[in-house]
């Protein structure tokens, strides 16, 4: 929660800025604690969502594992102390450094993605004297119904490897001495909020993971990925995300063999809510059938909009003037740099401190210099 007291801070602060509510990151991770210990569960913080150093150490500090996605996210893993052991690395394109260092680090799981990256990594196990735990990412073919651009797990998406290439995986398993096959791995899209989808994916893993079963395969570890949705749209009403409700899902749906362990990987759902890209209002321009609030926060401080055309909640914390209708654009020169057509604001003057809720996960992390402009920095509630 964004308190008057810190409103009163922000107005001395240079913006754009990304602000994040230290107390909400941690009873997000309390309720998502609390749950995973409840069914036994393992989680590993995916941390493309948000790297930041305070972030990363906060959650490494419940004791998640991280999820990355290149070696440089490996390497950051390690170096702000998550556990090697309990790092998973995804990615369809690991290159020969990427995967020389992971093997190095000694990581828990590489989640494969093909089968030429399977013998790749087999071979450079070998040459360095290692054995590499490698788990299949498979691509169950199940529609996330979410954005297509963070949507995964359908067979023409580029992830995973697909059940007509099982027969050949399994083959290519005996031959690769240098690996030690560790179980599956799933993650068909981000933004999920229909939870159906996980009930689904749930029914897909059963299929699927009976075909390696079946084979003399030992499937120790299932990884459901992550992608369970946060509200954008009331972040206030709904500052934590339905963490209970899903896992109770999976847990009705999942079947478990027994010794198998369970693993997640959350990224939005733990740092979505607790960030806030905080602007302040430039100009107010009167058009004449509009009105333009124009902020010095752009879709290089936060490009989801941009791309993805996602919505973020918008809210002027220093006006308790009438609510008026207004574009709400940016300053970069683009016309896809906009926050939102006809939104409800209360009534804007230039210098208003505007905040845009929801800008936790995937926010800063995706920020670019585009325009030349400076990167925002980050600013936390304890530290104020
Ligand atoms: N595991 C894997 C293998 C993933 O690819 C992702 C996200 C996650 C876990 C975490 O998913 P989450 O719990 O955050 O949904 N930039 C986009 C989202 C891209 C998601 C990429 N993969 C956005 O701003 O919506």
């Amino acid at each position: 929660m964004i308190t008057k007291e810190n409103v009163e801070v922000f107005k001395t602060i240079e913006t754009p800025f990304y602000f994040y509510d230290v107390e909400l990151l941690k009873q997000t991770l309390d309720i998502y604690k609390f749950q995973i210990d409840k069914y036994g569960y393992n989680a590993h913080y995916a941390m493309k969502a948000n790297a930041n150093d305070r972030i990363l150490e906060i959650i490494k500090s419940y004791g998640l594992g991280a999820d990355c996605v290149s070696g440089n996210e490996v390497k950051l893993a390690v170096k702000s102390g998550f556990a090697p052991e309990k790092i998973v690395y995804a990615g369809v394109g690991k290159s020969d450094k990427e995967i020389k260092a992971a093997l190095n680090a000694g990581i828990f799981s590489f989640n494969c993605e093909s089968i030429p990256e399977i013998k790749v990594i087999n071979d450079f196990a070998g040459q360095l004297g290692k054995k590499a735990k490698i788990s299949l990412r498979i691509n169950p073919d199940i529609d996330a119904h979410t954005h297509k651009y963070i949507s995964t797990g359908r067979k023409e998406d580029k992830f995973g490897i697909s059940p007509w290439m099982f027969n050949d995986v399994a083959d290519i398993l005996i031959e690769c001495h240098n690996l030690e096959f560790l179980g599956l791995h799933f993650h068909v899209g981000s933004q999920i909020t229909d939870l159906s989808v996980f009930e689904l994916t749930c029914r897909r893993v059963e299929e699927l993971q009976k075909w390696f079963i079946e084979r003399g395969m030992n499937v120790r570890n299932i990884n459901l990925g992550g992608g369970l949705g946060v509200d954008y749209n009331e972040p206030n009403e709904h500052p934590i995300a339905q963490f209970e409700e899903y896992f109770s899902v999976i847990n009705k749906n999942l079947i478990v063999r027994p010794g198998q362990k369970i693993h997640f990987e959350p990224g939005r759902a733990i740092v979505a809510q607790c960030g806030h890209l905080i602007s302040r209002v430039l100009y107010v321009k009167v058009g004449q059938k509009k009105k333009f609030a124009i902020l010095d926060a752009g879709m290089n401080d936060l490009i989801r909009p941009a791309l993805y055309q996602a919505h973020h909640d918008i809210e002027n914390l220093t006006s308790d003037g009438r609510k008026m209708r207004y574009d709400v654009v940016g300053p970069v020169c683009e016309s896809s740099d906009r926050w939102g057509n006809n939104i409800m604001l209360n009534k804007a003057e230039r210098g208003d401190i505007v905040a845009l809720h929801t800008a936790g996960a995937y926010g800063q992390v995706m920020a670019m210099k585009y325009n030349q402009r400076d990167l925002a920095k980050a600013y936390y509630s304890d530290q104020m």
